[in-house]
C-alpha cells in the first residue's frame, strides 16, 4: 500500500537541530572528541530542589487524574507572582495566565487560534522554527523579517510593507533573541506595540526562554509596556535546566489567553500536575537562575576571548547563551562551521536556521551560532583548540 502523506508535512524540511544531533553522533562514532555547541540544550543538571519537588508531588498526586488543561491554580499563581516580581505587572492567574507544555508546543499551536488560510504571520529570521512551521500548519503564510547587524538585530517594523501589515494577524518577536543575543530596548518595545495596534496585529512575544540569561541590563517585558493585544511565552527549560520536563506558561490579554486555552483543550491534556508543582517551586526560587547566569557569563567570557584571539569579527551578545559569530570576510557561515568542525568544534551554520526574505536576503549566511551549553571544562578545551586558528593568516 502506498502511504500518502499530507502536502503540509511533505513541504516541511527536516527539523534543523535533529540534523545537527545526527552529525554529532556520526562524528562521535568515528572517535572524534567533539565539543558540541550545536543544539541549545543545557548539559547542567536540573536543580536538586526541583527533582525533590517532583518526587514529592508525584506521591501527593498519586490519584490526581488528568491535569487541568490550563494549568493547576497553584502553578498559575506562581507564574503570576513571577511576572509581578520580575516586571511589577499584576496578572489575574485565572484569566490572564495558562500553562504550556514548554514554549515549543505553545508557539506551534498558537496560530491555530488566530490564523485562517492565507493570513500572514510576521516571523523574524533567524528565528525559532515553530514560528514559521506552526504558521504553515495552520494554513497561514510566514512573512520573514530579517534581523540584521545594521539594524542592531531588531525587527525594523516600519519597513514592513503596508499590504503585509494589513494581511498580518500576528507578529512573533523574540528578545532576548536567539541567536543574536540582542535585548530589545524599552523604546523599541513601545514602538512595536504602537505599530501593531495600528493594524490590529497580535504581538506574540517569545521573551521568556532566555529572559534571565543576561549579562548587562535586565531585559524588559512587553507586558511592562501594555497587555492589550499581547501574549508572552515563558519557559522553565533554560531558566532551570528543565528541558525534559516540558513546562512553561503564557500570559497577557485575556481575550488571547482564552483562545489559546480553547486550542489547548483540543490538543493535549495539560502538563502533568506533579511537573507543574515542581515548576511552581522552581519559579519561586531566584537563586538558581542567578547561579546559572554566572555560569553562562564565565563560559561566554572564555569563548569571546578565544574568538577574538582567532581574529574573528567582534561578537555582540547581551543575553542568552548563544553567540552569533560573524565569519571573516570572504568566508560564509557554512565555511566557518566547516573549519571549526576540523578541530572538533560543532556549531550551527547561520543559514540552517534562517530563511531568505521576500527580497532574497538570507541574514544567516555570514554567521555561525554557538550554544554555550557544554560543561565549562569542554568550553575551555574548545577555546584551547581555537588557539590554532588565526583568521588573519588566511
Ligand atoms: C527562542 C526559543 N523559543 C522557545 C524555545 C522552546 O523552549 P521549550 O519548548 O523548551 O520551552 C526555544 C528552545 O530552544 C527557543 O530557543
Amino acid at each position: 500500500m502506498e502511504i500518502r502523506i499530507s502536502q503540509r508535512v511533505a513541504a516541511t524540511p527536516p527539523y534543523p537541530f535533529a540534523e545537527i544531533d545526527a552529525k554529532v553522533r556520526a562524528l562521535r562514532e568515528r572517535g572524534v572528541d567533539v565539543v558540541d555547541f550545536g543544539v541549545g540544550d543545557p548539559t547542567s543538571p536540573t536543580p536538586d530542589f526541583v527533582v525533590a519537588a517532583v518526587a514529592e508531588a508525584a506521591r501527593a498526586r498519586a490519584t490526581a487524574g488528568y491535569p487541568a488543561y490550563e494549568g493547576d491554580p497553584d502553578y498559575r499563581a506562581a507564574a503570576a507572582e513571577y511576572i509581578r516580581r520580575e516586571f511589577g505587572v499584576a496578572l489575574d492567574p485565572d484569566r490572564e495566565v495558562a500553562s504550556t507544555a514548554g514554549s515549543k508546543e505553545a508557539v506551534f499551536h498558537f496560530p491555530l487560534g488566530f490564523v485562517d488560510g492565507g493570513d500572514v504571520v510576521i516571523c523574524p529570521t533567524p528565528g525559532y522554527p515553530p514560528y514559521k512551521n506552526g504558521t504553515r500548519f495552520a494554513g497561514g503564510v510566514p512573512y520573514f523579517v530579517p534581523l540584521l547587524e545594521e539594524n542592531d538585530f531588531l525587527i525594523d517594523y516600519d519597513a514592513i510593507p503596508e499590504d503585509v501589515c494589513r494581511r498580518a494577524k500576528v507578529i512573533w518577536t523574540n528578545y532576548p533573541n536567539s541567536p543574536t543575543g540582542k535585548v530589545a530596548p524599552g523604546e523599541w518595545l513601545e514602538g512595536l506595540l504602537k505599530w501593531a495596534r495600528q493594524y490590529g496585529i497580535i504581538v506574540a512575544a517569545d521573551e521568556g526562554c532566555y529572559h534571565e540569561v543576561y549579562f548587562g541590563k535586565r531585559p524588559a517585558s512587553v507586558l511592562e509596556v501594555g497587555r492589550e493585544g499581547v501574549i508572552v511565552f515563558y519557559s522553565l527549560s533554560k531558566r532551570n535546566n528543565m528541558t525534559c520536563y516540558r513546562v512553561g506558561f503564557v500570559a497577557g490579554d485575556e481575550r488571547i489567553i482564552s483562545v489559546y486555552k480553547k486550542v489547548k483543550t483540543n490538543v493535549d491534556s495539560g502538563t502533568p500536575t506533579f511537573i507543574q508543582d515542581a515548576a511552581a517551586a522552581a519559579l519561586r526560587d531566584r537563586d538558581h537562575a542567578a547561579q546559572m547566569r554566572e555560569e553562562y557569563r564565565a563560559k561566554r567570557r572564555v569563548m569571546l576571548t578565544a574568538l577574538a584571539n582567532a581574529a574573528l569579527p567582534p561578537c555582540q551578545s547581551e543575553a542568552t547563551f548563544y553567540l552569533w559569530q560573524k565569519a571573516p570576510a570572504g568566508m560564509s557561515g557554512v565555511d566557518l562551521a566547516g573549519k571549526l568542525l576540523e578541530i572538533g568544534v560543532v556549531t550551527t551554520p547561520g543559514e540552517w536556521i534562517t530563511d531568505a526574505t521576500a527580497e532574497g536576503v538570507n541574514p544567516g549566511r555570514d554567521f555561525v551560532r554557538f550554544a554555550l551549553v557544554p560543561p565549562a571544562v569542554q568550553v575551555e578545551a574548545a577555546a584551547a583548540r581555537l588557539a590554532v586558528l588565526d583568521f588573519r593568516k588566511r
